[in-house]
């Protein structure tokens, strides 16, 4: 584990050899972002955005939060959301869970969580909605894996609900909602191959906000 004053070393060699691999680094750094992407993911300290994407500085809106939740009344995640589509115009939002998250295993725990109950509630949620699948798996671990993925495409479902995103797919054929998860154990992506037109028309029989008020 780095002590709290290697991180300023860190930092310095960090930007160091970010300038012997590219001499424009910097120059880069100061201007304008104009990322494709939005990531939305968990807060775990194990699954970090940039690194396992391979991106650089520049290359990705990043969001995240404990068990990558999306829910329509938090202005944070929101505000990330309407800015990314209307501001950024990124062309994917990619929801990315992980197998083994802890924010999931704490919403299955029939216990107090103090303030976290109502974040953990969504989740719940989730479950509730896919009681049915989730009850035909036996062993725990399985179950709690598959509520990781149904958690990532509900939070799917939740971003296309979104007016941002589905008046800027309906004028400009972007963003695509993409749902992943990531697998510590591997360190790969499983790509859950969401399809973004059959949900959004599925979505839209309810949550239609294209036409303006
Ligand atoms: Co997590």
């Amino acid at each position: 584990m780095a002590t709290y004053d290697q991180l300023f070393e860190n930092n310095k060699k960090w930007v160091a050899e970010k300038i012997a691999s590219d001499k424009n680094f910097l120059n880069k750094l100061g201007s304008n972002q104009e990322p494709d992407y939005l990531y939305i993911g968990c807060s775990d300290s194990r699954v970090p955005a940039n690194e396992i994407m391979g991106l650089e500085p520049g290359e990705v809106f990043v969001h995240r939060n404990i068990a990558n939740l999306v829910p329509n009344i938090d202005l944070n995640v929101m505000s990330v959301i309407n800015y990314a589509v209307e501001n950024l115009h990124v062309k994917h939002i990619i929801v990315c869970g992980h197998y083994n998250c802890g924010g999931v295993k704490a919403a299955m725990t029939p216990k107090d969580m103090g303030i976290l109950n109502p974040w953990l509630r969504n989740i719940r949620d989730v479950y509730r909605l896919h009681e049915k699948e989730l009850d035909t798996i036996g062993d725990e671990h399985e179950k709690y894996n598959r509520l990781v993925e149904l958690n990532v495409v509900e939070q799917c479902r939740n971003v296309i609900k979104t007016a941002a995103v589905q008046k800027s797919y309906a004028a400009n054929g972007y963003p695509i909602v993409h749902g992943w998860v990531f697998d510590l154990e591997t360190g790969l992506f499983k790509d859950l191959n969401i399809n973004f037109e059959k949900v959004l028309e599925q979505i839209q029989k309810i949550y239609n906000l294209t036409e303006p008020h």
